[in-house]
């Protein structure tokens, strides 16, 4: 007669669907109970999908039957199936009560990414919008400087920061939250950390949308930020010189990447107004970055020049946007605001925003080689291919470490 050694042989020869390993390997066999010739096996996978369990309940009683074994009952206890998505957006959100994310990015430092950000976040506030504005560029962060808020010390109620308040946006920065000097050696895991926590743990009101100031380039951060909210549109922001447009074709790629919806390219100091006579002439050769916007399917929504008042409102705090929306650059970012907004609009009604696609295949901490590891990496290919563990061909899968 057999007993529980012999049932536990067997069944680890019960491969869990699309993988090599068995189901005793992957810790999946919780339980055995043996009366007589009666069995109760039970079983915790990490699949919801009913195709596993079923091929793992005819899997098993085939073996245990070569045991002589005649009453086999299988219990598999497994996680709720997930909750089909009603509305366009899809994936995770770490931040909820955030209705919309935009991401301002440039492949490189120094174009104006953080000015942008501030003119086009205090532009929709003026427009109606609930705003709040992130910078997240934990390597230089500068926009406390630019409304206002340097040095200033923001308030702490039980476990999160109160954002600041200004031209009616909410704003916080890594730079009103530790020294400059510590914010310069953020690196891997930690840039992840940082970008999660003010999401997380700044109080942010209920917002029709976040502004986020990228550091330049396309790193940890970005991906960071796209993996933990479903960003509804990117902003590029470039100048019209060449090497800047080089740089931004790999931010314009990231955006792709990421599958975060191109609201369009901010070209900024796209000329030069005389603060004399506030001629505004062309010193770069303006159409360079229409061109690029033809070649990523998306539209320049911006133009704007040097103008000596954009620096000065930036270093005084005082957003030019703000202060002179009549100024032509005033104006101009507002259109860029309206247009960005439409632009999330249209991205909702196509269903276009989400970042499902782009989750990390393994939760943090885990390595894909473990055990936990490849447990759960059979959990995800059971859910996309229906469960049936036919899709690896040759029947092999996992790491390929084993
Ligand atoms: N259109 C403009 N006219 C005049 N000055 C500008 C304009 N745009 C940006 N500046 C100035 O250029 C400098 C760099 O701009 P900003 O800080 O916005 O760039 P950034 O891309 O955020 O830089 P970093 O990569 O260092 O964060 C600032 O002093 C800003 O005031
Ligand atoms: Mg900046």
């Amino acid at each position: 007669m057999a007993n529980i050694d012999d049932i536990k042989n067997k069944l680890k020869s019960v491969a869990y669907p699309g993988f090599t390993k068995s189901i005793v390997d992957f810790g999946f066999v919780k339980d055995i109970e043996l009366n007589g010739n009666d069995v109760i096996v039970d079983l915790e996978i990490t699949s919801s999908a009913q195709e596993v369990e079923d091929t793992l309940k005819n899997d098993i009683t085939k073996e245990l039957k070569v045991l002589g074994l005649e009453n086999i009952q299988i219990i598999v206890k497994k996680p709720a199936a997930p909750k089909q998505q009603s509305n366009s957006v899809s994936g995770k959100n770490i931040a909820p009560q955030v209705k919309n994310f935009v991401m301002v990015s440039s492949g490189k430092g120094g174009v104006g990414k953080s000015t942008t950000s501030v003119n086009l976040a205090v532009a929709l506030a003026m427009q109606g919008k609930k705003v709040g504005l992130l910078d997240a560029d934990i390597y230089g962060p500068n926009i406390p400087r630019m409304v206002g808020f340097e040095g200033a010390e923001p308030e702490i109620v039980g476990n999160k920061v109160i954002p600041f308040k200004a031209y009616g946006i909410e704003m916080m920065s890594m730079g009103s939250l530790i020294d400059q000097g510590q914010a310069l050696m953020w690196r891997g895991a930690m840039v992840m950390k940082a970008i999660t926590q003010l999401l997380q743990d700044i109080a942010w009101g209920e917002l029709d949308v976040l502004v986020i100031d990228m550091p330049p380039g396309t790193g940890d951060a970005q991906l960071t930020l796209a993996q933990s909210v479903p960003v509804a549109a990117g902003v590029n922001v470039t100048t019209p010189q060449h090497v800047a447009l080089d740089d931004s074709r790999r931010s314009l790629d990231m955006f792709k990447k990421l599958h975060i919806p191109v609201a369009g390219i901010v070209e900024n100091m796209s000329g030069f107004v005389c603060p004399k006579c506030g001629e505004e002439s062309d010193i770069f050769g303006a159409g360079t970055c229409e061109e690029l916007a033809k070649e990523y399917g998306t539209k320049v929504i911006a133009n704007i020049p040097i103008e000596p008042s954009i620096r000065v409102g930036g270093d005084e705090g005082k957003p030019i946007v703000y202060f002179y929306p009549d100024s032509n650059s005033g104006k101009r970012y507002l259109k860029a605001a309206a247009e960005l907004w439409a632009s999330i609009q249209d991205s909702h009604k196509e269903g276009k925003i989400g970042n499902e696609a782009i989750q990390p295949t393994m939760p943090a901490g885990v390595s894909a080689c473990s055990t936990e590891g490849q447990a759960h990496k059979a959990q995800q290919e059971a859910a996309k291919s229906g469960g049936c563990g036919s899709h690896d061909g040759d029947g092999k899968g996992g790491c390929g470490c084993h």
